[in-house]
């Protein structure tokens, strides 16, 4: 196992037996790498990143299953894009959120279904995986996937056969698997929610991507690599980021990770007037410094006897969900933009504090169901 650290963080980037049978990257390669600033349309100087991709280059040219986490807006996506686009693999990349389609719907988008197998079956359907036949795919927020899903999953990884709904037959795929979660899936092992056999069989190749507050000068970096972009697309002059404004990135954890800072300097290119971005232009969690400090009420230091971390934690949560609940009038899918989570997880943390006057079906049920639907999630791409 090989270990990296970056600030306060530990980031650990394991390496499995099947992964250490890679080809080795030629020494001259990986330096040229450590010097490169642009990968696949991703953007770092960190040597964490280059670390990962260094990995997407070497496991492109395999075809074992890659398992990519990370915080939300840590580019799990890109990184799944870029191992496709860099395989020798001809079939289409089929991406598949885990988390935004219900179960039953779910079985049936990834393995097919037979004519008549269950009420609205009126037609045969192809699966995701058979779609994916001498592609990849992409199966997005895995930590989400159902129990009885999971052990489905693992039979179609061990025997590269799917078995459509209500069909006796199975059929061959020749599939890569590529999966991502920002879940803490050791712990979901632990806790009993994601089947451990299922676990091993994706982390064959696990790649780590450290959250944006862990990557030191990406910040700035990013920023003005999204500020140029931004104006251009504006077709204004490109903002200056003052040097102030360049402390304040610095000093934030952006829990939002790239994604937040993305939109963050997409909304800040179209508002702010000057030549330059100054500490006027910036919303007020930023001039905080950190938008925990808005509204943890947690004194200098810990009290002699402790804190019960958990209970903090969970009142910390629950107080977060409800404020932003409240402000968009209990509609989940601004909520969950509000405090940039997916909406199915912010759905779930609802049920689990049983936080009852959020959970009724409401007006937004459509939007909601809009929002969920398998379409959003499981066009085939490139
Ligand atoms: N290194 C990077 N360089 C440039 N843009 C990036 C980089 N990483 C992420 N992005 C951008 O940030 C946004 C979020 O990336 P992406 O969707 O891949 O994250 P994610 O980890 O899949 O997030 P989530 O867990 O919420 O699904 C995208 O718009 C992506 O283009
Ligand atoms: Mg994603």
């Amino acid at each position: 196992m090989q270990t990296f650290v970056a600030g306060s963080t530990q980031v650990s980037s394991e390496v499995t037996s099947e992964s250490r049978q890679l080809p080795p990257l030629p020494a001259s390669r990986i330096t040229s790498n450590l010097r490169q600033t642009s990968f696949a349309g991703m953007i770092s100087e960190c040597p964490h990143m280059q670390r990962a991709f260094s990995i997407v280059e070497r496991v492109a040219r395999t075809d074992s299953t890659v398992l990519i986490l990370g915080e939300s807006g840590t580019g799990k996506e890109l990184i799944a894009r870029a191992i496709h686009r860099l395989s020798c693999r001809t079939g289409k990349l089929v991406p598949v959120n885990c988390g935004a389609i219900p179960e039953e719907i779910l079985e049936s988008e990834l393995f097919g279904h037979e004519k008549g197998s269950f009420t609205g079956a009126i037609a045969s359907k192809v699966g995701r995986f058979q779609l994916a036949d001498g592609g990849t795919i992409f199966l997005d927020e895995i930590g989400e996937m159902s129990p009885k899903l999971q052990v489905k999953l693992l039979r179609v990884l061990q025997e590269r056969k799917v078995e459509p709904v209500g069909s006796t037959k199975t059929i061959d795929v020749n599939v890569r698997v590529i999966a991502a979660t920002n879940k803490d899936l050791r712990e979901e092992v632990k806790a009993g929610r994601f089947r451990e056999d299922l676990y091993y069989r994706l982390q064959v190749v696990p790649i780590d991507l450290v959250p944006l507050r862990a990557r030191g000068n990406d910040i700035l970096v990013l920023a003005k690599h999204f500020m140029s972009r931004c104006c251009e697309n504006l077709a204004r002059p490109v903002l200056e980021i003052g040097a102030a404004v360049q402390e304040k990135f610095k000093a934030y954890s952006w829990p939002g990770n790239v994604r937040e800072l993305e939109n963050l300097i997409e909304r800040l290119a179209i508002l702010c007037d000057g030549p330059s971005l100054e500490l006027r232009d910036l919303p007020d969690y930023l001039l905080q410094g950190n938008a925990s400090c808005a509204v943890v009420e947690i004194g200098e230091e810990l009290p002699a006897d402790g804190v019960d971390f958990n209970a903090l934690v969970d009142r910390f949560e629950t107080r977060l969900i409800t404020m932003a609940l409240n402000r968009t009038s209990g509609n989940k899918k601004a909520a969950a933009r509000l405090l940039q989570l997916n909406r199915t997880t912010l759905v779930e943390k609802i049920k689990k504090k049983s936080l009852t006057q959020f959970m009724e079906v409401s007006s937004e049920s459509s939007s909601d169901a809009a929002e969920a639907s398998p379409r959003d999630y499981l066009t085939a791409k490139e």
